[in-house]
Order: structure tokens, then sequence, then C-alpha cells
């Protein structure tokens, strides 16, 4: 089996629920359920023995332990992190505290029960890292896009803390030979997407006839990823990846926010008129973000290359699927909005906790 960190949050829920679609190999969910976690992402799994959900925080190293050793996984796939950078700006320290100190803990562990492996086990065993292209910084109008050798810049709270858990998983490989694989993935997108991020946001915003705020001018670019491609990426790589080496993840698809929120109204004055008019009039420039970085591109050829992944999705399907997915699934955008999905645990799950 495979133990998965933040396996309730966006991309978390789903890989769960791709990897248990495509195969029986059973997954433990170790999620510390903060704001971000949602069980509901995974109600499909709801009596599926496959899935063992364990809320707690990866930084409790007698918990990851227990895990580690009584359920034995050939890998750790960790995802677990505060994820948002507007977050990051109001208060850094839940940055730190999880994605610094939580990673090392969660390498610690993986180094402890991976030294008493053996045979093939202790050769098969990986750590897999996942990691964000804001690592890199902010690239100008013409620089080239992100390659695995670009220097690091973080310059968000958020990004300076991913840095330093990719450092941190760097140095665990080369100091004591614990075999990782890290990847840094460009902006995703698509279903369980938390509306506080651009594209779920604007949304659900666009459907209630709410502001759409655009930071700036609009103009930063981003490179957009369907979450499913991410999955598909992340699966070839934990299998098929070279141990100690990086993979950029993209989706060849370079967007101004602008041009993002646009797309969103068009299709949404398609699939559900607004009898008001086009949603484009609710567009609302506000301030910018604080060290708002420019653009971002990913050069995503070393893991075509090495391993044949390229994006399933343009963005012209993947974000027709994405809207839709939310105009089908207004109670999981209600129960978010009111707060109602932090309650689903104790509803729906009764317990929770290790076993
Ligand atoms: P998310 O914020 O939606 O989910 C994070 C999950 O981690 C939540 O379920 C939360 O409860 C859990 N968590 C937070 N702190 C924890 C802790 N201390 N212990 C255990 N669980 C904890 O994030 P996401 O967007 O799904 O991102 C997942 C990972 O992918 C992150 O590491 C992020 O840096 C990376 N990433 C995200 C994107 C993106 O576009 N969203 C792109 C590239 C990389
Ligand atoms: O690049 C990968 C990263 O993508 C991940 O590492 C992060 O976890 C993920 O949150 C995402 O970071 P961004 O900051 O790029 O995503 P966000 O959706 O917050 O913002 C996307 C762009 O849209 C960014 O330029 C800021 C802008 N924006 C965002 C919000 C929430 C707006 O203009 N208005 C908004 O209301």
């Amino acid at each position: 089996m495979i133990l998965i960190t933040g396996g309730a949050g966006f991309i978390g829920s789903n890989f769960v629920l791709d990897w248990l679609a495509q195969s029986d190999e059973p997954v433990i969910n170790l999620d510390a359920l903060t704001y971000a976690g949602n069980l509901g992402n995974l109600a499909s799994l709801q009596g599926d023995p496959r899935h063992v959900f364990v809320q707690g925080d990866i930084g409790d190293r007698a918990l990851v332990d227990q895990l580690l050793a009584e359920h034995r996984p050939r890998a750790i796939v960790h995802f677990a992190a505060e994820s948002h950078v507007d977050r990051s700006i109001h208060g850094p320290g839940a940055f730190l505290k999880t994605n610094i100190e939580g990673t090392y803990t969660l390498l610690e562990a993986a180094r402890a029960y991976w030294s008493h492996l053996q045979g093939t086990e202790r050769e098969t065993f990986r750590f897999h890292h996942v990691s964000t292209d804001e690592v890199y910084g902010s690239l100008g109008p013409e620089d080239a896009p992100f390659t695995e050798d670009h220097p690091y810049q973080p310059n968000s709270p958020y990004s300076a803390s991913k840095a330093a858990s990719d450092h941190l998983v760097r140095a665990w490989h080369h100091t004591y030979g614990l075999p990782v694989v890290t990847t840094h993935c460009s902006n995703n997108y698509g279903p369980y997407h938390f509306p506080e991020k651009l594209i779920p946001l604007a949304i659900v915003n666009a459907l209630a006839g709410k502001p759409l705020p655009v930071y700036g001018d609009g103009l930063n670019v981003r490179d957009w990823l369907y979450v499913k491609d991410h999955c598909a990426a992340l699966r070839l790589v934990l299998e098929r990846g070279r141990v100690g080496q990086t993979y950029n993840i993209g989706g060849w698809n370079e967007k101004t926010n602008l041009e993002i929120v646009r797309t969103i109204c068009r299709l949404l004055d398609e699939l559900r008129p607004d009898a008001a008019g086009p949603r484009e009039r609710l567009i609302t420039f506000v301030a910018d973000r604080p060290g708002h970085d420019r653009r971002y591109a990913i050069d995503a050829r070393k893991i075509e290359r090495e391993l044949g992944w390229r994006p399933a999705e343009t963005f012209e399907t993947g974000i027709r699927k994405t809207v839709q997915w939310y105009l089908d699934h207004p109670e999981w955008v209600a129960q978010v909005q009111s707060g109602a999905y932090r309650q689903w645990i104790a509803t729906q799950y009764g317990r929770v906790g290790p076993a």
C-alpha cells in the first residue's frame, strides 16, 4: 500500500480517487483536515476498505511512526501543505510549521522506517515530494520556461516554505540515501478545487452574481494544468521516475488571469445564461497581491522524454469539464461556503483517527 499525506485536499483527493479507480492497491490517507481538507471529496469511497483515512498531523512523529510500522507502505506521496499564497502573506507561521517542520518530521520518520527495510522493499521504497513551480520565482515576458535546472528564487512565504521543504528532501537523499523524487507542477484546476483560488472562486462568484476580483492589471500569467493530468504524471513518476531526480509538470498552457476569468464568464453564459446579461460585467479590478509573481511557465520536456507524459486535456476541454463539474455539484459548493463540510467528518464517518 501507499501512504498519502494531504489526501483530503484538492489535488490529494483527486489523486486518491484516480488511484483507486485504476488499482486495488490500498491507500492510507493522513490528513489534518485543516480548512482546506474536505472528506466530502472522498464521499464516494465511504465503506471502501482500500481507503484508510487517518486524521492527524504530518508533524506528529509518533503517529507517523505508528502508521509506517503498522501499514508498511511501499511509498509515501507527500501532498500535505498550506498551499494558498494569499494566506501565506497574512499568516506565514502555519506555512513554516507544516511545509518545513512537517516535511522534516515526515522525512525523519521515513528515514527511520526505510533504514530497517531490506532487499526489494528497501530498493523500491520511494518518498515522493509534491512541489510547485513557484519555487523558481517569476519570469519576464520573453524568458524561457522553467527547466529543472532553473535557480530557486521563491518570492512569497508560501513558495519560500516549499523551497525549504524541497531542499530538505534533496538533502535527505544526498546525505542519508533516502530514495526521493520531487515534482514541480504548475497551477492545477478541476473538481474539488477550494473556492479561494482564482478558477473556482471565479466560477462560484459568477454563478452567484458576485464580483470577480482580478488582482492588479490582470495580466499576470500562469500555466494551467487539469488536475487529473497532474495525477497521471505523479503516478508515472512514482513508478518510473529516477531516484534523486526532479521533474517539472505543466500544461503548456500559459494564460493571463484576465483570459482565465473571461473564459469562465463565456462558458457560464453558454451553459447557464444569466438574465442580467454577460458575466464579464462582474469583473472587478482590485488591489494587487504584494510581491505578486508576474509569470510562471513550465518546460515539461524532461518528463515527456523520460516517461512519455504529456497532458491529455487542452485548456479548452479541461476548463469546460471543470465549469460543468461546479454546475453539477451545487451541494459541494454550498457545503464549502457554509462551512458545513467540516461537520461531514462527524456525521458521515463517526469516528476518524488512527485505528
Ligand atoms: P490544499 O490546500 O487543497 O490541500 C492541502 C491538504 O493538506 C488539506 O487536505 C489539508 O487538510 C492537509 N494538511 C495541511 N496541513 C497538514 C498537516 N500539518 N498535516 C496533515 N495534513 C495537512 O492543497 P492542494 O492544492 O491540493 O496542493 C497539494 C500539494 O500540491 C501541496 O504540497 C502544494 O504545494 C502542491 N501544489 C499545488 C498546486 C496547485 O495548483 N494547487 C500546484 C503545484 C503544487
Ligand atoms: O503555480 C503553482 C501554484 O498555483 C501552487 O503552488 C499553489 O498552491 C496554488 O495555490 C497556485 O498558486 P497561485 O497563487 O498561482 O494561485 P491562485 O489561484 O491563488 O492565483 C492565480 C492567479 O490569479 C495569481 O496571479 C493571483 C490571481 N488572483 C487570485 C485570486 C484568488 C486574482 O487575480 N484574483 C483572486 O481573487
